[in-house]
């Protein structure tokens, strides 16, 4: 079983985002308010379009909300662009750099040299399932494979907080099930706080130590589950009693969405 501390990492009070649609602002986030501990997964379920992205986007510093607040524990709120590890819903690579390149892109925008940000990538790409694809472009890689360098990209770049939307979204089932198990065990090595979105509800109850419905927009945290299963889970856990009553409370949460 992993260590866990009861140090808050990600304290999020009352978060409020308005966009401007034709002139007129629209409400995308309402008061979310939720706390992250050090080395918690923290999973997110909502209909499409309640602000999932939004509020990784602002948790990052890729934007700003309207109100509330966002603490980050040991680093200023105005320094968190690029202390945190973010994973976008689009995987982002880019065609014309190779598999190994587009894994150390983040390494390389922080400013480290080239040489030393592949030596890197090397050393951790076998747990990543990429060895031996270092040379090639991401058009020649399977959909998972191109998953999996987006998110090696991510975790290169060494931050505590790993923000990851849709992590296996253009995947199969079948594919995504055997990806879940995988980050399972990458997250029991590595002492990483996460938030992870998906739409998929077996995969939030799976990874997560709690699980956050959002209503549809404006997004509110609708329920509220904490996941007390022990690790590491094995994949039949999906069909166990306790597994699919949670399930169903979600299910029920979500079909009133
Ligand atoms: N830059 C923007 N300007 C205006 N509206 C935006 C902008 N970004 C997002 N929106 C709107 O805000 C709402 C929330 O978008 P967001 O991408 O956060 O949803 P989501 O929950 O991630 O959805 P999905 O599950 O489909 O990924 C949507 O209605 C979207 O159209
Ligand atoms: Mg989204």
């Amino acid at each position: 079983m992993k260590n866990k501390n009861s140090n808050t990492k990600i304290q999020l009070k009352s978060i409020s985002k308005y966009f401007k649609v034709e002139g007129r602002n629209k409400l995308v986030l309402d008061r979310v308010s939720f706390d992250v501990k050090e080395g918690e997964l923290v999973g997110i379920v909502g209909p499409s379009g309640c602000g999932k992205s939004t509020l990784l986007n602002i948790i990052a510093g890729l934007i700003e909300q309207d109100k509330g607040a966002v603490k980050i524990s040991a680093i200023p709120w105005e320094k968190r662009l690029g202390r945190i590890s973010y994973m976008q819903q689009k995987d982002l690579l880019f065609p014309w750099r190779s598999v190994l390149d587009n894994a150390i892109l983040g390494l390389e925008i922080n400013g480290m040299f080239r040489d030393d940000a592949r030596q890197k990538a090397i050393g951790i790409i076998d747990t990543f399932g990429l060895r031996g694809f270092e040379n090639q472009y991401p058009f020649t890689l399977s959909g998972g494979m191109r998953q999996r360098l987006a998110f090696l990209r991510t975790v290169l770049l060494d931050q505590d907080i790993l923000l990851l939307d849709e992590p296996f979204g253009a995947l199969d089932n079948f594919t995504r099930v055997k990806m879940r198990e995988w980050l399972q065990s990458l997250w029991e090595s590595f002492n990483k706080t996460i938030i992870l979105v998906t739409h998929d509800i077996d995969e939030a109850l799976f990874l997560s130590d709690r699980v956050y419905v959002f209503s549809k927009r404006p997004g509110r945290i609708a329920l509220e589950q904490v996941v007390n299963l022990k690790r590491p889970r094995d994949r039949k856990i999906v069909i166990s009693q306790r597994f699919m009553k949670m399930k169903k409370r979600l299910l029920e949460r979500l079909f009133y969405e």
